[in-house]
Formats: structure tokens, C-alpha cells, sequence
């Protein structure tokens, strides 16, 4: 059984894709399969890939369009379900079927991967609802500003639904705090708020300002490949050791 983690918050530009990206490539070098799931019709996450004009997308496989080895792009690193543009009308679609939450889910619950990360669109539509339905933890990239808290009580009204109705072992991984700097008074002032929040989970490690991070995607290479000495490599490394401490897996190959 896969360990699922959806990486979602509703603000536009907080880091998801990035996070996704090279949160899998770290997973990848430590010897895991990681199945990347990208389902956002931006397709930010497939362009990254190298896998622009996919044949099938994850909106037919969801549908029972397409099977998933017909969706399914194998990379030497990690496999993906891409997106295409067109995935923005399978919401309304998805949303339509019966039972419609449990449609990601049934694809991919049984597949055999050591890790399953699903990129999430800056929305809370029937395809993030999909997202959270299929996960066992989700992680909310969020950049240190106020209108970021707006968002975020957003994802826990509807994470306390989700948990409720459908999937009541969702658990929050912790909010990544992304392009931030914790130096900065406006920085501590932000996490300090944030950890104090008894309902919150926040990973000790922050995501700092580096622009080969922003680099890495358009190359499509991951940062550990693009730019492995930067600051955006420490950090998505120390974010992956948190992340194998939460769900309790060990490295099968030592970085
Ligand atoms: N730590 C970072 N330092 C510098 N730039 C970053 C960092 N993280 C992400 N970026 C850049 O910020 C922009 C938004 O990041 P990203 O695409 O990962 O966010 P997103 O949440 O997936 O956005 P969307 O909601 O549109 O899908 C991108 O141009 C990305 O390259
Ligand atoms: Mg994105």
C-alpha cells in the first residue's frame, strides 16, 4: 500500500508544484517508487515533467476513459499521471458521477508504489476533494502573509468534512512554509503565530527564497539534479527526512 500525500492549498502560487516535484525526487533518490499525480489543468507539474502532450490525461483515467497504463508516463525517477488543459471540465464532470469523491481513490489505492504524491489545483473542487478522499496525509505549501490564513481555514472546514463523510484517517503532514525567510522579524512573527495554533502542524523546516528552485522546472530537471549544492536542495532534502519521520519509513538508499 502506497503512502499518499496530497500537497494542496486554494492560493494560487504557494509553492505546490515545486514542492511535489522535488519532494518526489528526494523520495526517489532515497530508493522509494513514487507515483506523481498531477491534477491541475495548468499541467505546471506534467510541463516540468518533459510530458507537454500526453495521449491520455488523469481526468479520462478517473473516468474510466482511459486505463491507467494507457495514462500512466514512465520517467527514470518516478512515473506520472499528467494533466492536459481540458482537465478543467472533468471537475464539473467528476463532480457529476455518483460517488464522485472516491473516483482517484479507487484508481490508485492498490498500485503498487512506496509513495504517491498528487499535485493539487488552487482550487477546492471535486478534484481536490478527489485528492484528499484518495490521501493519507496532506501537506499545505504556504507563503508567509496574512491573506495566506484566509486559505487556510478554507482547506480545515472542508478537511473536518472530508474526514467526516469519507476519508476519516486524513491527517495533516504539516504546513510547509515556502518561500520564506525565518530571519526575518515578519518571518517569526508569521510561524510563531502559526505553531501556537493548537490545530495546526507546521514542519520545522522552511522553504527559503531560491531561484534555482524556480530554475529547476523550467529545465525539467529536479533541484537535486539542476543545481544540487543550493539552498533549495538542503532544503527540500531536510523537508524530505521530515517527511519519512512523520509516516515512519526509513531510506532504502542512504544520500
Ligand atoms: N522556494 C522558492 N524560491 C523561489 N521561487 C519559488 C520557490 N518555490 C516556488 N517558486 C516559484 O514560484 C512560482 C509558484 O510556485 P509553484 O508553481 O510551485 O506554486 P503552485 O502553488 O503550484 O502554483 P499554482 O497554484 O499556480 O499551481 C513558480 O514560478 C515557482 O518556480
Ligand atoms: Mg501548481
Amino acid at each position: 500500500m502506497p503512502t499518499i500525500i496530497s500537497v494542496t492549498n486554494n492560493k494560487g502560487g504557494t509553492g505546490k508544484t515545486t514542492t511535489v516535484f522535488n519532494l518526489g525526487a528526494a523520495l526517489a533518490r532515497r530508493g522509494f517508487s513514487v507515483l506523481l499525480i498531477d491534477l491541475d489543468a495548468q499541467c505546471n507539474l506534467s510541463i516540468a515533467a518533459g510530458v507537454s502532450q500526453p495521449a491520455h490525461h488523469v481526468g479520462e483515467l478517473v473516468l474510466g476513459e482511459a486505463t491507467f497504463e494507457q495514462t500512466l508516463v514512465k520517467k527514470p525517477q518516478y512515473h506520472l499521471l499528467p494533466a492536459q488543459r481540458v482537465l478543467l471540465s472533468y471537475e464539473y464532470r467528476v463532480n457529476n458521477e455518483p460517488d464522485s469523491g472516491h473516483l482517484l481513490a479507487d484508481v490508485i489505492k492498490d498500485k503498487d508504489y512506496d509513495f504517491v504524491l498528487i499535485d493539487c489545483p488552487p482550487s477546492l473542487g471535486a478534484l481536490t476533494v478527489n485528492a484528499l478522499v484518495a490521501s493519507n496525509y496532506y501537506i499545505v505549501p504556504m507563503q508567509g502573509e496574512n491573506f495566506a490564513y484566509i486559505g487556510l481555514d478554507e482547506i480545515q472546514k472542508l478537511v473536518l468534512k472530508i474526514k467526516k463523510r469519507m476519508n476519516p484517517d486524513l491527517e495533516l503532514a504539516g504546513i510547509l512554509l515556502s518561500m520564506f525567510d525565518l530571519r526575518t522579524k515578519f518571518g517569526q512573527m508569521v510561524y510563531q503565530k502559526l505553531v501556537q495554533d493548537q490545530r495546526l502542524k507546521v514542519f520545522t523546516g522552511n522553504i527559503r527564497q531560491d531561484i534555482a528552485l524556480m530554475e529547476c522546472t523550467v529545465f525539467g530537471q529536479s533541484i537535486f539534479d539542476y543545481a544540487p549544492e543550493s539552498r533549495g536542495a538542503a532544503d527540500y532534502n531536510h523537508h524530505c527526512e521530515e517527511v519519512l519521520a512523520l509516516v515512519g519509513k526509513t531510506p532504502k538508499i542512504p544520500v
